[in-house]
């Protein structure tokens, strides 16, 4: 199964109602938490999430570019959250944080930076519903998609195919219909586009483009 998770972060937020409902035949959304201090830009937060929730049934992948993300587990469950993934950078300890996560009742995901290995993680995959492998440095849309940090991609699928753990693979950054191919084959299973989605004349035509591409190039 192909995941198209279109990230909000792209929408045009004075008609973010309009723009969520327009992605309704994506399989989740992915919804971008920035605190000006993890990274250096600020998005939106759980009011945002919470209006967004109400009107949108797409899971929601809450991707936390934030400092300390523990402290903020609890209000992002409840403003609508279904999986928080929160970055190993930001944590002294991924297992535990991961499980304080599945403790407010929601999947727990890690998101890696560029420049992060993932092999000290390749061990404890039960303990994440999700990795989610960035592929443009955290904090704006619309970078370009950097094809280095497809090796961590294949280490994490040799592992999931020895091991049966359940973790889905997401990649975020710099996806569209020219790298979203190669991401496939290297065993991607959920896709973030922001700019290739919200940027396009017709979102929803989009997303359905981009799931055709994802799952020709996996076959
Ligand atoms: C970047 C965010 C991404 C961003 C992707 O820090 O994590 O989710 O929205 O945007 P595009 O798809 O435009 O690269
Ligand atoms: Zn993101």
């Amino acid at each position: 199964m192909m995941y198209i998770a279109p990230s909000i972060l792209a929408a045009d937020y004075a008609e973010l109602g309009r723009d969520v409902r327009a992605v309704s035949n994506a399989d989740m959304l992915h919804v971008d938490i920035m605190d000006g201090h993890f990274v250096p830009n600020l998005s939106f937060g759980p009011n945002v999430t919470k209006a967004v929730d109400r009107v949108s049934d797409l899971f929601l992948d809450m991707h936390l570019m934030i400092e300390q993300p523990e402290r903020w587990f609890d209000t992002y469950a409840a403003a609508g959250g279904d999986r928080l993934v929160f970055h190993v950078e930001a944590v002294a300890d991924p297992r535990v944080a991961a499980r304080q996560c599945r403790e407010v009742g929601v999947q727990s995901g890690i998101a890696i930076k560029p420049a992060t290995p993932v092999e000290p993680y390749l061990d404890d995959l039960e303990d994440f519903d999700e990795v989610l492998i960035m592929s443009v440095e955290p904090g704006f849309g619309g970078q370009k998609f950097m094809p280095q940090v497809l090796s961590k991609v294949f280490a994490l699928r040799d592992r999931i195919a020895q091991t049966g753990a359940a973790t889905l693979i997401g990649i975020d950054g710099g996806i569209a219909e020219s790298t979203i191919a190669q991401a496939a084959q290297a065993g991607v299973d959920a896709f973030v586009a922001g700019s290739a989605v919200f940027g396009a004349a017709n979102p929803a035509e989009a997303v359905e483009r981009l799931r055709a591409l994802a799952s020709e190039a996996a076959r």
